[in-house]
């Protein structure tokens, strides 16, 4: 381990003094948003610090130090009568805007609190989490339905932004009956059905998951071609048995080995002998970045899982009974691991 730990590259931009109080930064954009600053400037138009005070009801000084900081962040723009309005970049921060950062942001947000607890579930391998909110986080979803939609809806833009430009359809065939395994609202079934005129498709996820599906589907002109089916990987006998590929994108990040195991045991014990599973993930080379690695602590803190490594999703394919195992690398990280029950 430790010669791969030579080749990490790390963040050369921060120093430990400003490391130490990085929160502070992204708590300041969290209460920019809370307090509404960023919606308000857009419906409102330019606005000095007094005018904003009032209608936010908050300290006139200190919320004069919230705004210059958001204008260092290139959040905020300042004229020269001291009216502060939005930023291109601060749009970002308002609901129903392209490439809106509210998604990711209330991720960050309620991640916040389980990230003070990184040192205790590193000690005791307990998922940080579900130590601070006593529930997993999907037990989380069901229960709070705006962060339920918040995240299908980061599903959906990752898909978009990631996904659609790997082109994953040119990369792999895509024939018959796809089961899009923990598929969320459909976003990528969505596009794979645009690319590929005769395939099928079935969504299976939570019920939770589904909020959104059936408009995600329609607006993409797919619903004909696509079914809704609720289950759970953990209950074998309610995932589909009629597929011709099982898809499992960006699920098994979310979960630990043993769990990993379970799910995909319970795939290869449904799937029909012909059928494929194929894996869409992201997978740890030996080369990597800082935010990389923050990404993977992420995983660890809020689903007690981390990223991998090929040799790690090889061992566990073939301790689940698959063989025939066939690597396609979309970019440096995303790939597609394609198996066959053996
Ligand atoms: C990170 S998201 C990935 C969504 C989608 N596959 C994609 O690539 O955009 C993980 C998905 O796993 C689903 N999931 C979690 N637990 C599940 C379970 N027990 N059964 C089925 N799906 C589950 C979640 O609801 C969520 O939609």
């Amino acid at each position: 381990m430790s010669s791969q730990l030579n080749n990490y590259k790390s963040f050369t931009y921060l120093s430990l003094d400003d490391s130490l109080c990085a929160y502070r930064l992204s708590q300041a954009i969290f209460s920019l948003y809370h307090l509404k600053i960023p919606e308000y400037l857009q419906q409102q138009g330019s606005q000095n610090s007094l005018q904003l005070a009032q209608a936010l009801k908050v300290d006139y000084v200190i919320l004069e130090h919230l705004l210059e900081i958001a204008i260092t962040l290139n959040l905020i723009e300042k004229d020269e009568q001291n009216y502060y309005k939005l930023s291109s970049e601060g749009l970002r921060l308002c609901p129903d805007t392209p490439n809106s950062v509210i998604p990711i942001l209330t991720h960050h947000d309620y991640g916040y609190k389980a990230w003070g607890e990184l040192t205790n579930s590193l000690r005791t391998g307990k998922t940080a989490f579900e130590q601070v909110y006593e529930q997993d986080i999907f037990s989380y979803f069901r229960q709070n339905s705006e962060q339920n939609l918040l995240f299908n809806r980061f599903m959906e833009q990752t898909t978009q932004a990631w996904l659609a430009t790997l082109e994953v359809e040119k990369n792999y065939k895509f024939s018959g009956h796809v089961i899009d395994i923990g598929g969320n609202i459909g976003a990528l079934s969505a596009l794979l059905l645009q690319q590929f005129p005769e395939l099928q498709a079935t969504v299976f996820d939570l019920e939770q998951a589904m909020v959104g599906a059936e408009n995600l589907l329609s607006d993409a002109g797919v619903s004909e071609r696509c079914s809704l089916v609720t289950g759970s990987f953990f209950e074998p006998e309610t995932i589909p048995k009629n597929g011709d590929i099982y898809l499992i994108s960006r699920v098994l990040l979310n979960w630990n080995d043993e769990k990993v195991k379970e799910i995909l045991k319970n795939c290869y014990n449904v799937m029909p002998s012909e059928s494929k599973l194929l894996i869409l993930d992201f997978i740890l080379f030996d080369t990597i970045s800082t935010s990389e690695l923050l990404a993977s602590l992420n995983l660890w803190v809020m689903f007690g899982a981390r990223f991998r490594r090929k040799h790690e999703f090889e061992q566990l394919l073939q301790e689940s009974g698959f063989t025939s195992l066939r690597w396609i690398h979309l970019n440096e990280m995303i790939f597609f691991l394609e198996a066959i029950p053996a």
